[in-house]
């Protein structure tokens, strides 16, 4: 913009364009397409990282393997006639982001030499941890007072079934229970 300006009998002249550029303007057509492109790339990349362990979560049921495995929890002699012990294992189906909840724990009693019997930890009603109590011979459920017998059949409570069973074999002196994907409920 040109101005000018009358003081006492001369004229001044001033050009008074400003020539401010934005960071925009500062840079060529080509790398502003670029800056652009990187901007949408790095929106894109941070979406996926915030969204793969949802995603993983919600489709984990169809992409886990549906294989049966045996898996052992100790010698035959580790285990006394009548004893009811709880044994950690390795679930079936286990993904590389499983973490602590590749593993679980069972109940597992010797009922004779050759004889053993083995129940999921969790309640049939919504998946708590039950507990044996030796002296009562019963598994107790401490998030809604579901209570099971020493064969794990309800006897009070909201469970709607019995403790789900794990087949068990003893294999080379090794007690051994058979993990399956199996839902809690
Ligand atoms: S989860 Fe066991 S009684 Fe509800």
């Amino acid at each position: 913009m040109h101005s000018e300006l009358q003081v006492g009998s001369e004229t001044c002249s001033m050009n008074t364009t400003t020539n401010v550029r934005t960071p925009d303007e500062s840079l060529s057509p080509s790398r502003r397409q670029i800056v652009a492109g990187l901007s949408i790339l790095l929106g894109l990349t941070a979406s996926a990282l915030v969204a793969a362990p949802v995603v993983g979560f919600l489709f984990a049921p169809f992409i886990r393997p549906k294989e049966r495995l045996w898996r052992s929890v100790g010698r035959l002699n580790d285990f006394k006639i009548g004893e009811t012990v709880q044994v950690e294992i390795e679930k079936a189906g286990v993904l590389p982001w499983d973490g602590f909840l590749a593993k679980t724990s069972a109940w597992l009693r010797r009922k004779s030499d050759h004889e053993f019997v083995a129940y999921h930890i969790n309640c049939t009603h919504l998946g708590c941890p039950v507990r044996w109590e030796a002296t009562a011979e019963l598994f107790l459920c401490p998030c809604h007072g579901g209570v099971y017998n020493k064969d794990a059949y309800v006897v009070a409570g909201p469970p709607p079934r019995p403790l789900v069973q794990y087949p068990v074999r003893i294999h080379e002196g090794d007690v051994q229970l058979m993990t399956s994907p199996v839902p809690l409920v």
